[in-house]
């Protein structure tokens, strides 16, 4: 059987802060009530330390990781980060990362791909186990959103918080880990979600400072034309591809930017409700960190053996989907929250 990249372990980081929706009624003409009906967000985690950012969130879930799968940093060979919110425009923060944990006999690199870039990072470190390259990678997705967001903008400060995740990826010889991927790009879609300064194009000047060109910037409506029908293809092409039915699946794991984007791949591939992975409710869109962050969540629920199918879309436009077979029993002592139908979260 040909090796495949397994994931071995999970590592995450929450900042202790929360922005509630009732914070963000005192800062902006919003609602509790709009938050949470249009988009199923209640609170976000918000990384307060001015000194700490993207590769802080980020080493601390790696170092997670490492404990948890009983290795030292010395022994991982590639990190690769995605992020969106990098902690300089250079150097690549998988290298402060590779610092700060000890990974002394690591190299590694940055992938931007906005909210795929996690599910394209997976697919590219898969590679390098896949060929016998390397023996154990890191992927990790960390976002300090909050460091890249106008809370003066009731448009996009309402949706994002911070966040990181992590997981290993080990060689496999029996046929469990990411089994299959699909990926797409489309740059038409640049215009209705990116930061538009603080690159080669418009680098920073007063003008863009004042104009608030180095946050976030979203038409929502267009991105949510394109990413209900870009995540729904996607997982409907992975299940297709590997011929697997709705009851095939364990868990739908997709990006966390809006439960109705959300609804609208569960129906597309035919799943339960029950099947899908949310935290959307209580971290909001962490970006790079939603999917590993729910692997974490649920990794006490998944078994060696189990479906899952990984979806994203993001700015890029980036979308796809991922299968992975699960290559081990869940740990005992993972959290879990689930939304009830009233998006109020509950433990399980
Ligand atoms: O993760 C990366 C990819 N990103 C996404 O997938 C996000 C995709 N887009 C979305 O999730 C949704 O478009 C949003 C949640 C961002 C917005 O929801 P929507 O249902 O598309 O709202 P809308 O933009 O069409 O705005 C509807 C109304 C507008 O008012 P008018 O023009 O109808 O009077 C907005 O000004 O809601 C208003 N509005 C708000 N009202 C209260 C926009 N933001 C807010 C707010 N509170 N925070």
């Amino acid at each position: 059987m040909n090796t495949t990249a397994a994931i071995t372990a999970i590592g995450h980081y929450l900042p202790e802060d929360r922005l509630t929706n009732a914070d963000l009624e005192k800062m902006v003409d919003t609602s509790d009530e709009w938050i949470r009906t249009r988009t199923g967000v209640s609170e976000r985690r918000i990384l307060r330390d001015p000194d700490k950012a993207t590769a802080f969130m980020a080493s601390e879930a790696a170092n997670e990781l490492l404990d948890k799968r009983g290795i030292t940093a010395d022994e991982i060979d590639l990190i690769i980060l995605a992020t969106a919110s990098p902690d300089m425009p250079f150097p690549a923060t998988a290298c402060l990362v590779q610092a700060e944990i000890g990974a002394t006999n690591a190299w590694g690199f940055d992938l931007l791909s906005a909210c795929s870039g996690f599910l394209f990072a997976l697919n590219v470190g898969s590679q390098f186990v896949a060929s016998g390259k390397h023996q154990k990678v890191l992927v990790i997705g960390s976002d300090a959103m909050s460091r890249i967001t106008d809370y003066t903008d009731r448009t996009t400060c309402v949706l994002f918080g911070d966040g990181a995740g992590a997981v290993l990826l080990e060689p496999d010889s029996e046929g469990y880990g990411l089994l299959d991927s699909v990926a797409y790009i489309d740059g038409k879609g640049a215009p209705f979600l990116h930061m538009k300064a603080g690159g080669s194009l418009r680098p920073a000047t007063h003008e863009t400072v004042d104009n608030r060109w180095h946050f976030v910037s979203q038409v929502g409506r267009q991105v949510f034309k394109h990413a209900v029908v870009g995540m729904a293809d996607a997982a409907a092409e992975i299940m297709e591809r590997n011929g697997l039915e709705g009851d095939d699946v364990r868990f739908l794991v997709p990006h966390q930017a809006n439960l109705r984007i959300i609804d609208a791949t569960t129906r597309r591939m035919g799943i339960e409700p029950e099947k899908v992975t949310l935290n959307i409710e209580r971290y909001g869109n962490t970006t790079t960190a939603t999917i590993p962050l729910c692997l974490h969540d649920w990794e006490a629920d998944l078994k060696r053996g189990d479906n899952l199918v990984l979806a994203a879309f993001g700015g890029g436009f980036s979308w796809g989907a991922s299968y992975v077979k699960w290559a081990y029993d869940g740990a005992p002592n993972a959290e879990r929250v689930r939304m009830n139908a009233e998006g109020v979260s509950e433990e399980a």
